[in-house]
């Protein structure tokens, strides 16, 4: 039997390839947004990486693009206030969001910015994929289902990334990715494959350049 929500496998060596030297390409900071009005235009492919706040969305954003500095990740949860855009190359927009589920932050501060980010994730039309990224340690949490949910009503594929799998023992990691399937079963925007990074190690980072590299 097909075991539903497989790893995405290796991929081939040209596809590997695609990814790798896209992401050779020139990136760039292009703008921290803090309103819709202040979105760029939409003429690219775009692709972001949502998630609570401290799994490793702008770490991720630092390894696929081999740049340590590019994107500003840190140990205080709730680091990342702005939707953050990164030029790739000059097809593509990599989008690093504010956390969600973060609730030491003055609350009206922390109901704009979910605002903002529901906003965007539901109604930016060049977004061809959310990444939503998931802690191997924990699982998917009730604050991720309700923005899977929003992501099925927008009709906005998602993938589930787990970060900091180095973190994790290999049945415990298991226990995860069972938790896991379960969860994604009933969201129809659920793109049908998991990927496993470490940022800390490199693990899954070709994969993911060759799975936004395969985006157009
Ligand atoms: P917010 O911007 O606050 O929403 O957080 P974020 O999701 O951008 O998390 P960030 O990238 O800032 O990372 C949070 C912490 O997790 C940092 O201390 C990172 O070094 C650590 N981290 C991220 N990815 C990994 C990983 O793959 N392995 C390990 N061991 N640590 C990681
Ligand atoms: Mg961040």
């Amino acid at each position: 039997m097909q075991l539903s929500f497989p790893v995405s496998e290796t991929p081939d060596d040209a596809t590997t390839e695609k990814g790798r030297r896209l992401f050779a390409g020139q990136t760039d900071f292009l703008k921290g947004v803090v309103a819709m009005s202040g979105l760029p235009p939409a003429d690219r492919t775009e692709v972001c990486f949502a998630g609570r706040s401290n799994v490793g969305k702008s770490t991720l954003i630092n390894a696929l693009t081999g740049r340590k500095g590019l994107a500003r990740a840190s140990n205080t949860p709730g680091r990342t206030q702005e939707i953050n855009y990164f030029t790739l190359s000059d097809s593509h927009y990599l989008v690093d969001l504010p956390g969600y589920g973060y609730a030491n932050a003055p609350l009206p501060v922390v109901e704009k910015w979910q605002k903002l980010l529901k906003s965007y994730l539901a109604g930016r039309q060049t977004l061809r994929r959310a990444f939503v990224l998931v802690d191997a340690r924990h699982g998917i949490k009730q604050v991720d289902e309700e923005i899977m949910s929003l992501l099925d009503s927008a009709a906005v594929t998602f993938q589930c990334v787990l970060t900091k799998t180095d973190k994790v023992k290999p049945r415990d990691l298991e226990k995860t990715l069972s938790q896991i399937r379960e969860r994604l079963a009933p969201h129809p925007a659920a793109f049908p494959e998991l990927i496993l990074t470490s940022s800390e190690k490199g693990d899954g980072i070709a994969t993911l350049r060759a799975t936004i590299a395969t985006l157009e």
